[in-house]
């Protein structure tokens, strides 16, 4: 299957993309992900990227677009992938549009997690992220199995730096600008569904497997 996940920063879609990669056998493509490994590793893309997530800004398109038709092109996608944080703009998804397209193939399904803006400011200060292999926890509500340690790959886990409070609050606001419309875009496609995913981790799950019918 091809899908993408929309939602707020924090909705859950990193937690949620994992647990459908592992059930379809895709991969998990996430561009948050993509340019936190290019912070870490000091390319140009990284130190670029790094300006705007610091400030809670989209990376600009130019700068995000290529390095989605890159991975889309790998022969792992063949099967399908779930993308995680990409398109976030119009402008985005017209041009995923048209290099799926180019490959001729189709989206399966546009999946919205819906989460109030409370909710996601309450989850985004518990917060851990494994910088090796991706994994993400909540210090209450999806733990580690040993405090602090990634379960997957037994790194220690950190605070990603866009996580302070008020980073948090430029993401929402980038987000119900810049990311919101693509639920109409993607409804007069007849693409979307949505799950809702305020409550516990393994309901969220259920409900997302229930949307895409898993
Ligand atoms: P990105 O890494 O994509 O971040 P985001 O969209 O802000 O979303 P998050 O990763 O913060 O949240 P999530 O929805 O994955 O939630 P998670 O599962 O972790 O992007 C970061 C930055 O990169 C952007 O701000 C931008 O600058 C740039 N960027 C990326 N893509 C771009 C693009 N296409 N164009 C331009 N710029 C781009 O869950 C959050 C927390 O809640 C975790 O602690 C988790 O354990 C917990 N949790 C999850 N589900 C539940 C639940 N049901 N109940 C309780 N807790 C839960
Ligand atoms: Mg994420």
């Amino acid at each position: 299957m091809k899908i993408v996940l929309l939602g707020a920063p924090g909705a859950g879609k990193g937690t949620q993309a994992k647990n459908i990669s592992e059930r379809l056998s895709i991969p998990h493509i996430s561009t948050g992900d993509i340019f936190r490994a290019n912070i870490k590793g000091n390319t140009p893309l990284g130190l670029k990227a790094k300006e705007y997530m610091d400030k809670g800004q989209l990376v600009p398109d130019e700068l995000t677009v290529e390095i989605v038709k890159d991975r889309l092109a790998n022969p792992d996608c063949e099967k399908g992938f779930v993308l995680d944080g990409f398109p976030r703009t119009i402008p985005q998804a017209e041009y995923l549009d048209s290099v799926l397209g180019e490959m001729s193939i189709e989206l399966d399904a546009t999946l919205l997690i819906s989460v109030k803006d409370e909710d996601i400011i309450e989850r985004m200060s518990g917060r851990r992220t494994c910088p090796n292999c991706g994994a993400s926890y909540h210090v209450a509500f999806n733990p580690t199995k040993v405090e602090g340690i990634c379960d997957i790959c037994k790194t220690p886990v950190i605070q990603r730096a866009d996580d302070a409070a008020e980073t948090v609050l430029n993401r929402l606001e980038t987000y119900h600008k810049q990311t919101q419309p693509l639920i109409s875009y993607y409804e007069k496609a007849g693409k979307l569904k949505t799950a809702e995913g305020a409550d516990a981790v393994e309901e969220t799950t259920s409900r997302v497997f229930e949307a895409l019918g898993l």
